[in-house]
């Protein structure tokens, strides 16, 4: 399917309109340049992050290309399909470059990224002996852990503090100590998958959550801590699990409040990524789906995270919205209204990070007749998860230094890379990834102040 079939259209108007508005290339100029060093904060050095940190310095040492990363090798037309300008995206806006990112983060245990990088063994031993000098040099900072929120782990290198607050304060000096040797700073949380919250009154303005920092109060987990003392810092943040943290009243107004752009839940990786394709083909050939069912085998950590219930409630949350949101079974109740969908995740050790998803999906077509599709993912967890990660660091640096983007909280362009994308209240959230990949493109567009494409083309017919 391509995203970029015809048409353009001024730049000005929302990018899912089809009016046109007339294009304000003033725009293009106020999005600052990016200067410097980025400054990256990675909260939990597992298997996502180190796969991120190592592929970065070996496409820096020219050992491998950055295959899965938009940022690095996407392109983005500009223009008619007749005038062939076809830029590269880290041409077209102005993104920080891998040579100057600075990686820092914390974690509960203390190895560094290259020992924590071979314990995930998601790259293999010959990389990482060629990155090694570089890896061990990433230290993790001591962390804000509890394990109360993730059950199955049992953190040795953590902070100590009387209160929540106490801790956010510790965070935040962390966080102003690493400024003062970079130029800008993006956390984002690769962490493991907390317990399921839901937001409560402690989430519902700044005044409450800090007032819940000081009495402790249950419903602010570790992530959220982190996300406070990144927000209030004005540093943007990116949420990679499935956890509530920046998807609550409170840490959205925060992030507005102090033009520090936010997005989440949970790295579009395996299972969901191929749903988010297959079911909106479905969907637009009118077909219907009576079953859906999705299992996996992971032996990772974060395999062995979602063996506890109350943390794989919250990865069954965030992989269940799609297919729902999709089919929009009260537009269509005949073809999807009665879908039973089911969801499995297995801890299994022998597959380390080598997940394999199987999803048996039953569709019906003309008159009712049944047919099913089979679907059998071998995937690399990690390998997929990692240029997502970077892609985000690098989009939401851009979004801090774009005046139209950086106070507005939710950054729902870059839903394309989030299993569950978080949305304005009252919004329901765009899944299809095609949709997903023309808002982004169209985003980009919007703020260098160039023509959006509709997809209309009737002047190739004129
Ligand atoms: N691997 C993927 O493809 C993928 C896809 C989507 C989402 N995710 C999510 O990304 C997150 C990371 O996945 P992973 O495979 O790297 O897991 P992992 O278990 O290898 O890494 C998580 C790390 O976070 C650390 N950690 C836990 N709580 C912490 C805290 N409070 N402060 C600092 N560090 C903390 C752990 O010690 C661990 O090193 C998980 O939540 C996972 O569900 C992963």
């Amino acid at each position: 399917m391509s995203t970029e079939e015809q048409g353009s259209q001024k730049s000005g108007a929302p990018a899912d309109r089809s009016s046109s508005v007339g294009s304000d290339t003033a725009e293009a100029s106020k999005v600052a340049p990016a200067k410097g060093k980025l400054g990256v904060m990675v909260v939990g050095l597992g298997a996502v992050a180190t796969t991120m940190i190592a592929g970065v310095e070996a496409v820096r040492r020219g050992l491998a290309k950055p295959i899965g990363s938009l940022t690095q090798m996407g392109t983005i037309r500009l223009g008619k399909r007749t005038d062939n300008k076809s830029p590269l995206i880290k041409d077209f806006v102005p993104l920080a470059g891998l040579d100057d990112l600075v990686f820092t983060g914390w974690d509960i245990f203390e190895d560094n990224v290259y020992e924590s990088a071979a314990h995930a063994a998601v790259l293999d031993k010959e990389t990482l002996a060629k990155l090694k000098p570089y890896l061990e040099t990433i230290k993790p900072l001591p962390a804000v852990f509890d394990q109360y929120y993730v059950k199955r782990l049992h953190g040795t290198h953590v902070k100590k503090g009387k209160n929540k607050r106490d801790l956010a304060d510790q965070l935040i000096a962390d966080i102003r100590n690493f400024k003062k040797t970079v130029d800008r700073v993006v956390m984002i949380w690769t962490g493991s998958t907390e317990i399921f919250l839901e937001p409560t009154a402690v989430h519902q303005s700044i005044d409450a959550f800090e007032k819940g920092l000081e009495t402790d109060d249950i419903g602010i987990a570790p992530s959220q801590i982190y996300a406070y003392a990144a927000l209030s810092e004005g540093v943007p943040f990116a949420n990679g699990a499935p956890n509530l943290t920046v998807d609550t009243p409170a840490l959205i107004e925060l992030s507005k409040r102090n033009a520090a752009p936010i997005c989440g839940k949970d790295f579009k990786t395996g299972q969901t990524f191929m749903k988010t394709v297959l079911a909106p083909a479905f969907k637009a050939r009118m077909l219907g789906v009576s079953g859906w069912f999705s299992t996996n085998i992971l032996g990772n950590r974060d395999g062995e995270v979602l063996d506890d219930p109350q943390s794989f409630k919250t990865k069954e949350e965030s992989k269940l919205g799609s297919l729902e949101y999709i089919f929009q079974p009260d537009l269509y109740p005949d073809l999807y209204k009665n879908l039973y969908h089911k969801i499995r995740i297995n801890y299994y050790p022998p597959r380390g990070d080598d997940k394999e998803a199987w999803d048996n999906i039953d569709i019906f077509g003309w008159l009712g007749y049944p047919m099913q599709i089979k679907v059998n993912f071998q995937c690399r967890d990690s390998i997929l998860a990692a240029p997502i990660a970077l892609d985000l660091v690098l989009f939401l640096d851009l979004a801090k230094r774009t005046p139209e983007l950086r106070s507005r909280g939710i950054q729902e362009w870059l839903s394309f890379y989030l299993k569950s994308p978080q949305t304005a209240a009252g919004l329901y959230p765009e899944h299809d990834l095609f949709i997903q990949s023309m808002k982004l493109k169209n985003t980009l567009r919007h703020i260098m102040g160039a023509d959006l494409i509709t997809h209309l083309g009737l002047e190739y017919y004129d």
